[in-house]
């Protein structure tokens, strides 16, 4: 595979002078992606503009559903596999080729935004319109890829669906993942008719995408800051999630001395807070430490908690960081259990690396930006995505729009419709030019 800068560079400059033309004729509309965000933000939406699509519920495939319908409207061939993955295939001209697959999830956290993963599928729609409407056709086929169950906020583990076709989901791990109220993943997966044990049905085989990009809410604050409009991303950071059990004594609030309490709770809001602070530590620099999810047994206003489980979450986009500092905040929790005399048990339930995407594919990303002519900076990813689990094996690239103040994961998220344009045409130019690019590479 050619990786130098400079054949990237001569690639670029050739699709360069090919798009210039279809540039002028091609314009994203922010009208029609609004209409279709409008639909699509009604499944699970909330009062405060938000939505809650949790994986593998009910608001999640009606919103499969959905676009699947608007797929075959557009012409793809639509597919959904064993593990509700949908895609929507275009042939190329060469119909020997690996496709070119783009898009991204669409199911959301609880209480969460409408644009975290949905921008990546709507934009791809997008890309498939332009196409349509210029004439574009590509030599290798055209994949858009919504894929099911990104957000690890119900399980734990993140990506599944891109990790089902990356082979990188077991089987074991049908059972061993456990939502708040105790519902395996293949329970879950069972409730909405897929049977969980024709997951590996959904591995591709090799070569089925030549490449894959993912347009992208940046979900942090340095294009809105910055005012600039696209980000190119050089790193995805990897994350551990480890679920931590104190266990005290259940005891009256009214008649136990302070002095003989074991304290759940209050060993775990001593560890919590030591995450902060150990996250902190200026050597660690990138590395940021979450708890987002407690349960308190028995929850009650006159009971000293007898048992406090949470959930810590570490993302760093070097692996040793990430996982040192893991391993320290955990210490940590057993020391604390240990000096109050309290119980403390844990568990890994997942753990997913840092990545670094390929250079070439970012530098034909950037060639896109640039003849689209809007500030782009190279930024790095905090979040995880689904182009992070593919780019083990496939070449990914991502494609950043701002946030507005940063803010995601929340009712507030915000990326304007133009923005979304203007990614969804950068993608589109992107997809010619790697087209270009691999067509021209495989000939010589
Ligand atoms: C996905 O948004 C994540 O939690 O990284
Ligand atoms: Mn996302
Ligand atoms: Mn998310």
């Amino acid at each position: 595979m050619a990786t130098t800068e400079q054949e990237v560079a001569a690639a670029s400059a050739d699709a360069a002078e090919e798009s210039e033309a279809v540039v002028a004729e091609m314009r994203a509309d922010p009208g029609r992606i609004a209409a279709d965000f409008e639909l699509l933000s009604a499944i699970g939406g909330e009062p405060g503009g938000g939505v809650s699509r949790i994986p593998f519920s009910r608001e999640e495939r009606d919103a499969h559903d959905l676009v699947a319908g608007w797929m075959r409207d557009l012409g793809l061939t639509v597919r959904t596999d064993s593990f509700g993955n949908t895609f929507g295939t275009l042939a190329g001209t060469d119909s020997t080729r690996p496709a070119i697959g783009f898009g991204s999830h669409l199911d959301s956290v609880p209480h969460g935004g409408r644009f975290d993963g949905a921008v990546g599928v709507l934009g791809a729609l997008e890309v498939i319109r332009l196409f349509n409407e210029t004439g574009v056709q590509t030599a290798h086929p055209l994949m858009v890829v919504a894929f099911a169950s990104e957000e690890g906020a119900r399980f734990g583990e993140p990506c599944l669906g891109s990790k089902a076709v990356a082979g990188v989901l077991q089987e074991a791990d049908l059972e061993r993942l456990r939502d708040a109220n105790g519902t395996t993943l293949a329970q879950a997966m069972r409730a909405l008719s897929f049977d969980p044990y024709a997951m590996p049905q959904a591995r591709w085989a090799p070569n089925t995408l030549a490449a894959f990009l993912e347009l992208h809410i940046e979900q942090s604050r340095s294009l809105d800051e910055e005012d600039e409009r696209i980000g190119l991303v050089d790193a995805i950071a990897g994350n551990t999630r480890i679920r931590i059990a104190i266990r005290g004594r259940q005891d009256h609030s009214g008649g136990t001395p302070m002095s003989q309490r074991q304290d759940a709770l209050v060993a775990a809001a001593e560890v919590i807070v030591a995450a902060e602070s150990i996250a902190n530590e200026p050597r660690r620099r990138a590395t940021v430490a979450t708890v987002g999810r407690l349960h308190v047994f028995p929850n009650s206003i006159t009971t000293i908690p007898g048992e406090v489980e949470f959930y810590l979450d570490v993302r760093d986009v070097d692996s040793d960081r990430q996982r040192l500092t893991t391993q320290d905040i955990v210490t940590r929790a057993e020391e604390t259990a240990a000096r109050r005399g309290l119980r403390c048990d844990w568990e890994v339930v997942s753990d997913t690396s840092p990545v670094v995407l390929p250079r070439w594919l970012r530098d034909l990303t950037t060639a896109a930006a640039e003849l689209l002519d809007v500030p782009h900076r190279v930024t790095t990813s905090g979040a995880g995505h689904d182009a992070g689990i593919l780019s083990r094996g496939i070449p990914a690239a991502m494609l950043f729009v701002p946030s507005r103040d940063g803010l995601s994961h929340c009712p507030e998220e915000w990326t304007s419709m133009e923005d979304i344009a203007i990614g969804a045409q950068a993608l589109a130019e992107s997809i010619r030019d790697i087209d270009t690019f691999l067509t021209k590479e495989v000939a010589e």
